[in-house]
């Protein structure tokens, strides 16, 4: 039976320990309104634009940073390093290779603004932002770096990065607080004994597994009603498959 590949791998962790692989490159799209041209995942884009139009923010918030290239990322990081410090640059800047913004399925938001600060973009928890946030998961999106996980993440929080890691795993991280990290490790001890996480939502049954990344197709779990695979860079390839009731 063929593999049907997942979109741009929405749950792959990319972080200090886990290096965006060399190889990749993602299918990007540009964003509409983001100034100078912003690009995405072509998945990560289109929800994007839908959660965008859906709380009105349409002109009122701004992609401000989507795909960056390695080479982009070690500017970003030379350039912050040289005006605001090494302890800074620590907090806010991923180092190069290790930027999840290189898989393209990464944004930073602001509130449209005369003046908008590339690194530390202003995006409050009010009004339309506040509203974005809200339906952020739905939309396959998670605030990536909160409050009080940095210990996890290993970036200080960051209230304008979201992360696209698709449906259900939108809703279920925002609905257990939990990191990527902190997903992929439940979803291990799931795989070590020997079931699936299962989730509801609405109408639909969603049953998560972690598999080793070289598992043969023909052993991967079917759903009634379809199925995903992304790869982790942990090793893994999680395998979402879901049913609707009725
Ligand atoms: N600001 C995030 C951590 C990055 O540089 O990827
Ligand atoms: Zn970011």
């Amino acid at each position: 039976m063929k593999t049907q590949v997942c979109w741009g791998d929405p749950l792959l962790l990319i972080n200090a320990a886990h290096p965006m692989p060399e190889e990749e490159k993602p299918a990007l799209v540009p964003v509409a309104e983001g100034r100078p041209q912003v690009w995405l995942e072509r998945r990560a884009a289109r929800l994007l634009q839908a959660c965008i139009q859906a709380v009105g923010g349409a002109g009122r918030i701004v992609p401000v940073s989507g795909w960056r290239s390695r080479a982009e990322q070690r500017a970003i990081w030379e350039d912050t390093l040289a005006k605001e410090g090494e302890a800074f640059t620590r907090k806010y800047v991923a180092r190069p290779g290790c930027s999840e913004h290189q898989t393209g399925l990464a944004i930073d938001l602001a509130l449209a603004a005369p003046h908008i600060d590339f690194i530390r973009p202003h995006f409050p928890d009010t009004g339309v932002c506040g509203a974005f946030r809200k339906q952020a998961g739905r939309y396959g999106f998670v605030l990536r770096y909160p409050a009080g996980k940095e210990h996890i993440t290993g970036i200080a929080h960051e209230p304008w990065h979201f992360r696209y890691v698709g449906t259900p795993h939108g809703v279920i991280l925002s609905a257990l607080d939990l990191t990527l990290e902190e997903y992929l490790e439940l979803l291990e001890q799931y795989e070590d004994a020997g079931r699936p996480f299962r989730f509801r939502l609405g109408e639909y049954r969603f049953g998560i597994c972690r598999l080793p990344e070289n598992c043969p197709a023909e052993e991967l779990p079917q759903g009634a009603g379809g199925r995903q695979l992304s790869r982790d860079n942990r090793g893994g390839l999680i395998v979402t498959t879901w049913s609707r009731e009725g």
